[in-house]
């Protein structure tokens, strides 16, 4: 049976064949490298192009009745979003690959989608657990409930103190994440030392879990699943690079810092894209010997501007992504690449502050959209 795709008021504006021939071509869509867990797509472009002109003009036509999502929610809506980068192949890539264009580009979608599930009497909701007063998880904090706030959604901070108990912490946990009002929800990180024991990914369930930590979704990732809530930092890389048109199908992306919530996820995710990946850390010996090899190496390690032109080959092809955040010794913010070494020698790379920070708020942003979708 064919499913409803477009809303009331957009059903009123097409005619049944424009409807059906709009949906034919939507199941054309191929989901993003991201979602199928293959790049097939990339080696696919004039399909794309094709695909992208005429949802393009339907997203355009439909605006301003808020009528572009389907049922089908976010996973449609990345469809879209996968083509629609195709607009920028025509652009000289730009050497600095700065967050902010593609974060606001997204943000129309999610002012959509949020409008959408509203007309459907659902207002999405996420709920955030600070414990004490680490300076930047307040600011994190500050900036994810803004973000979220700006498209429509709801967003509520629960500030505990330093010094709550661990009964109390967990009693507080499971009332948020069992509310049915709450559609996403997180613990911000880091715990005091005295819950830092917890298993808060667990604690989470894995339908409300916006940050992507929960093993169910982290299985989902290792499957290629589009069923999975992501981990918000490699989707943000992976998204990022996908808007700037930088391949990753047959490349070799090293990735250094093995942590469970940026480089071992991203890890699978490249693999899945059907890059190439290296996974380095601490132990690794010799470690300029594979980042001279990298066609992409991301940085995900916490040490103030150590990745210097030493670690480049010469080619100046290479793209670096930082997802560093430090401080340097004079308290200003920095990533972990040495821009000022670095910015003549490579192809691309992202900024610090401007560069991946912003799209970890953009992807639990998604996830919250897809966890509220999957709740109607
Ligand atoms: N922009 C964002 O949205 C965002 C999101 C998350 C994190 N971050 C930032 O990204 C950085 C990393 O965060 P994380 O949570 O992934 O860190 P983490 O859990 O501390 O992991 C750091 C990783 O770096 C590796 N490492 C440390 N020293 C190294 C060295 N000298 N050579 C090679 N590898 C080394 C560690 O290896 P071992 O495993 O062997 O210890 C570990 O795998 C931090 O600055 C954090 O603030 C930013």
């Amino acid at each position: 049976m064919t499913k409803t795709l477009f809303s009331t008021a957009a059903l009123e504006e097409v005619t049944e064949i424009k409807q059906k021939r709009a949906y034919d071509k939507l199941n054309q869509l191929h989901l993003p490298i991201i979602a199928l867990g293959h790049a097939r797509k990339e080696a696919e472009p004039d399909r794309g192009e094709t695909n992208q002109l005429e949802s393009e003009s339907y997203i355009k036509k439909h605006n301003s009745s808020r009528s572009i999502l389907s049922d089908k929610g976010l996973r449609k809506t990345l469809r879209f979003d996968y083509h629609e980068t195709a607009k920028h192949q025509e652009n000289p890539m730009s050497k600095l690959l700065k967050a902010a264009p593609f974060v606001e580009e997204k943000l129309e979608h999610l002012k959509l989608m949020c409008a959408e599930l509203k007309d459907k009497g659902l207002t999405p909701r996420m709920e955030v657990i600070l414990v004490g007063v680490h300076r930047a998880s307040k600011l994190y904090t500050t900036k994810k409930k803004k973000f979220c706030e700006s498209f429509g959604a709801e967003c509520e901070i629960h500030r505990l103190d330093e010094k709550i108990d661990e009964a109390s912490f967990l009693r507080k946990l499971k009332e948020m994440a069992e509310n049915p009002k709450v559609h996403g929800c997180f613990v911000q990180l880091p715990l005091p030392d005295h819950l830092s024991g917890l298993d808060v990914a667990h604690l989470i369930p894995p339908e409300k879990d916006v940050d992507g930590f929960h093993p169910e979704n982290l299985y989902n990732v290792m499957l290629g699943s589009g069923k999975a809530l992501w981990p918000c930092t490699p989707l943000g890389i992976m998204q990022l690079l996908e808007y700037y048109q930088i391949p990753v199908l047959s490349k070799h992306v090293v990735i250094i810092g093995r942590s469970m919530i940026v480089g071992k996820p991203l890890a699978q995710m490249m693999t899945n894209a059907n890059a190439t990946v290296t996974l380095c850390h601490s132990r690794t010996k010799n470690l300029h010997e594979y980042t001279k090899q990298a066609d992409i190496i991301v940085s995900a390690v916490g040490r103030s501007r150590y990745l210097n032109e030493s670690y480049l080959n010469e080619g100046g092809q290479q793209v670096l992504i930082d997802v560093g955040i430090n401080h340097d010794e004079e308290g200003k913010l920095c990533g972990d690449i040495d821009a000022e070494k670095i910015k003549d020698k490579v192809h691309a790379y992202t900024p610090v502050p401007g560069g991946v920070g912003p799209l970890t708020i953009l992807s639990l942003s998604q996830n919250l959209l897809q966890a509220a979708k999957n709740h109607l």
